[in-house]
């Protein structure tokens, strides 16, 4: 088809628009490389990278990033793998658990001395925000993946524009000497550098960190649903995930049906971003008992739903029963048997169960004493995890 003048003239004012709509002022591309937070302008409250400093002002973040993961990323179970590989080996599991310069460790010295700092103090920052407690002078590494972390470089605050407002670049405020704003920060890729392994990485095709390629590979990425959606509702900061029982019941839909001595239970993924779990390290059971009039158990079905790997000279995937955003799967429970009354079915959660095994092993070792006590603590930490997720029973 031959244009005409106007359709030229419509085709440039929609270029027009796209370049309007997509104005931003994006992160400096090294955001992540060898982040460091503190710098010169500021002094005094506004140059102290703590949380209980932002809390002064934020409390609203402080409240909800206190019982989120990322802030307990500097963890026993973490810190305990470290004496004997060294602090440099320690630093590139820093990278992602608490990635400033301001938290990287110096020497042996540093590592040596946060195995006791970390046993007296496993929480790591003060919950009450004060700036005087005892918590609020420890090294600014036990305060994991901190405020400062994702919104800090050299002194200068980065965040996403006001709400309500388009407006990117430099804002004034009257903290900090204002802050950038950058719609970066309501993307998915915010997150990628430390939920993103390269592909260079991948057992069986798939890096043990693929959440954000799941993410774009799923329809809520084409519907502009991104992490934030999901994971900071309202911008709200408690980061909720496996770990969380109501967060993983909103991302799941269960059907029970009978169809003559047929039990079946019907799960689909209806609002999960990724695969269900994303991660190698939870491991969700599925399972049924059949019951008879006495409440004895006559046969019972289980199932698991899992990406598993092991390491055999190379890694390898031995499974991967996971559940893809929007798929469903089918779970039977064939009671044939005429004393059959009933059939249950239940589900429980292991949030961290690969961990577990690290921990157990690791304990099976000969370890640093202070770094058993860690293991220790981390392996019974994770123990009371666990959780069931549905149950459910139908009579015949
Ligand atoms: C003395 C009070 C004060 C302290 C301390 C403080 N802030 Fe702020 N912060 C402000 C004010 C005021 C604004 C500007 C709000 C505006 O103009 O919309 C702001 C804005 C921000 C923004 C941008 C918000 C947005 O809408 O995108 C971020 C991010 C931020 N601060 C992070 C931090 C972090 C992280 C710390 C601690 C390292 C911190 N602030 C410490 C007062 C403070
Ligand atoms: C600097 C690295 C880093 C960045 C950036 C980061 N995370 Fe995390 N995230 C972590 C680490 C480390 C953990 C695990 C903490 C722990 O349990 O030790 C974690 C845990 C989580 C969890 C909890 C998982 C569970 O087991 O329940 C969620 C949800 C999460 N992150 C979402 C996000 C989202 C969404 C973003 C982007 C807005 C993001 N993260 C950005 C490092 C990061
Ligand atoms: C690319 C980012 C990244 C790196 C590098 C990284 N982790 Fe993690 N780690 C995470 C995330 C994300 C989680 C939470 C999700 C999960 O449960 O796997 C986590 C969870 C953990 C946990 C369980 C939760 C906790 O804090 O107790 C342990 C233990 C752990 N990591 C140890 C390590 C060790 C040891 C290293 C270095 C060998 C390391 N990690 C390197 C991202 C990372
Ligand atoms: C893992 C990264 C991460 C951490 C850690 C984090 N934030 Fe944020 N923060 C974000 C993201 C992403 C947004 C924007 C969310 C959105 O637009 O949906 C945000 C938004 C904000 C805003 C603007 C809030 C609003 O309602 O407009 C402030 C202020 C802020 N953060 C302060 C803090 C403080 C203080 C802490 C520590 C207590 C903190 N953040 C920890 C990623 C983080
Ligand atoms: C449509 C909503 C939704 C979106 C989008 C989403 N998530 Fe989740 N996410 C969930 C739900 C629900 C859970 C709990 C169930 C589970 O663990 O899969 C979860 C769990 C997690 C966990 C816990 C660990 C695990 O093994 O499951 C992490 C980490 C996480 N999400 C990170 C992300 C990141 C990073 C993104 C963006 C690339 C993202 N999520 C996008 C809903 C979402």
């Amino acid at each position: 088809m031959k244009k005409t003048w106007w359709m030229s003239v419509v085709l440039l004012f929609m270029g027009l628009g796209l370049v309007a709509a997509s104005v931003n002022e994006p992160l400096p591309s090294d955001y992540w490389d060898m982040p460091q937070a503190k710098g010169k302008a500021h002094i005094g409250l506004e140059n102290n990278m703590r949380p209980e400093a932002c809390a002064q002002c934020h409390e609203a973040q402080f409240n909800a990033w206190r019982d989120s993961k990322h802030a307990h990323a500097y963890s026993p179970g973490l810190v305990g793998q470290f004496p004997g590989a060294g602090h440099g080996a320690g630093n590139e599991c820093l990278v992602c658990h608490a990635p400033l310069a301001e938290q990287l460790y110096r020497d042996e010295g540093d590592l040596a001395a946060t195995l006791s700092t970390l046993l007296e103090n496993p929480e790591g920052f003060s919950r009450d925000a004060d700036l005087d407690a005892k918590q609020a002078k420890l090294p600014l590494r036990h305060a994991g993946v901190t405020c400062a972390v994702c919104h800090v470089r050299n002194g200068q605050r980065f965040g996403p524009p006001r709400r309500g407002s388009d407006v990117v670049g430099h804002l004034e405020g009257a903290a900090h000497g204002g802050f950038i704003a950058t719609k970066d920060f309501e993307k998915s890729q915010l997150c990628a550098s430390c939920h993103q392994f390269p592909q260079s990485y991948a057992i069986n095709g798939k890096p043990l960190e693929n959440t954000v390629f799941e993410w774009q590979q799923s329809s809520f990425a084409r519907q502009g649903v991104q992490c934030q959606t999901c994971h900071m509702p309202d911008r709200k900061h408690s980061f909720k995930g496996i770990h969380d029982v109501d967060m993983v019941r909103s991302g799941l839909n269960f059907k029970l049906e009978k169809k003559g001595r047929l039990a079946s239970l019907t799960m689909t993924s209806v609002h999960i971003g990724h695969a269900f779990p994303t991660y190698v390290t939870p491991k969700i059971w599925v399972k049924a008992d059949a019951l008879n009039a006495q409440g004895k158990v006559l046969q019972h079905w289980q199932w698991s739903i899992v990406r598993e790997v092991a390491y055999d000279d190379d890694w390898k995937e031995t499974q991967d029963s996971r559940l893809m955003p929007g798929e469903s799967r089918i779970f039977i429970a064939d009671n044939a048997d005429k004393n059959i009354t009933s059939v249950r079915f239940y589900i429980d959660v292991i949030p961290d169960a690969f961990y577990k095994g690290v921990y157990q092993s690791l304990l099976a070792d000969n370890l640093q004493p202070k770094a058993k006590l860690l293991i220790t603590k981390a392996l019974s930490d994770a123990d009371k995890n666990d959780y069931r997720l549905y149950e459910n029973e139908m009579q015949f």
